[in-house]
């Protein structure tokens, strides 16, 4: 099934275009759109809660079955008490607002990352919506407390404490908190840096990397189909030979 339409012209010689089922995004630049405005970074956070719901909207329009925002790293935890209490507020905003909302979501939602470490308020939250899930064709993660390299060392744990001894590749990714997911195609970082900041690290090793320094707050329509037609441009080996 092909997802979104593909331009001709954008074809590489000999290239078919695999169809993208999950995009990723690093949600990137909030605090500097608020700067750049003489605004308090939680300003900026509260204008990229809007680009995220806009942004999932329309990828979903667009038929991606899944979509992963990077809402707050395993390193976030280091920023000050003020800026991580504003984000916990608007994660809370977002999930009453879409329990509230349930019958028209229409998509099921999953977090990846150590969810113990949030308030038992946060928990209770996540294990209402994550409950609600019903048989939707489209998927929101939401990457939060997330790190790479947590997710690799927790599903190692996992697969320890199961008996294990020896493990494989089909063990790991089946205990990663992406499980029984596709790895990402595409992944695209607003904020103009050039790095993943431990972002799936396991499931990126061939997606297709899109950075772009629009500020996730500006993030709109247009600027997605950058990407994916940037995504459309691309040969996917996997190592093989075309
Ligand atoms: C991304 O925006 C949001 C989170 C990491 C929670 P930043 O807050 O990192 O924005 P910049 O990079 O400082 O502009
Ligand atoms: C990555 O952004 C994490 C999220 C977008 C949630 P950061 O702003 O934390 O990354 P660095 O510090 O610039 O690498
Ligand atoms: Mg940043």
């Amino acid at each position: 099934m092909r997802l979104f339409s593909l331009k001709k012209k954008d074809v590489k010689s000999g290239g078919t275009q695999p169809p993208l089922r999950h995009i990723a995004f690093i949600m990137d630049g909030n605090g500097r759109w608020a700067n750049s405005r003489g605004l308090p970074r939680e300003m900026g956070h509260k204008a990229g809660a809007e680009a995220f719901r806009r942004v999932v909207e329309y990828c979903f329009n667009r038929n991606i079955q899944l979509v992963t925002v990077y809402a707050f790293s395993t390193e976030n935890w280091k920023r000050p008490q003020s800026e991580v209490d504003g984000i916990m507020k608007l994660l809370m905003d977002y999930m009453q607002e879409w329990l509230d909302n349930h019958d028209g979501n229409k998509f099921n939602v999953r977090f990846l990352g150590d969810t113990t470490r949030f308030s038992p308020e946060i928990q209770r939250l996540m294990k209402e919506v994550t409950q609600d899930a019903h048989d939707y064709p489209h998927t929101l993660n939401v990457a939060i407390n997330y790190g790479g390299r947590d997710d690799i060392v927790h599903a190692v744990n996992t697969l320890i404490s199961e008996g294990k001894t020896e493990v494989t590749e089909e063990d790991i990714s089946s205990r990663l908190y992406t499980m029984g997911q596709p790895d990402p195609d595409l992944i695209v970082r607003t904020g103009g840096e050039w790095r993943l900041s431990n972002f799936l690290t396991w499931q990126s090793t061939y997606s297709e990397l899109y950075f772009t320094k629009t500020l996730w707050p500006d993030m709109i329509y247009r600027d997605v189909d950058e990407a994916l037609e940037f995504f459309a441009t691309r040969q996917r080996r996997f190592g093989a030979v075309k």
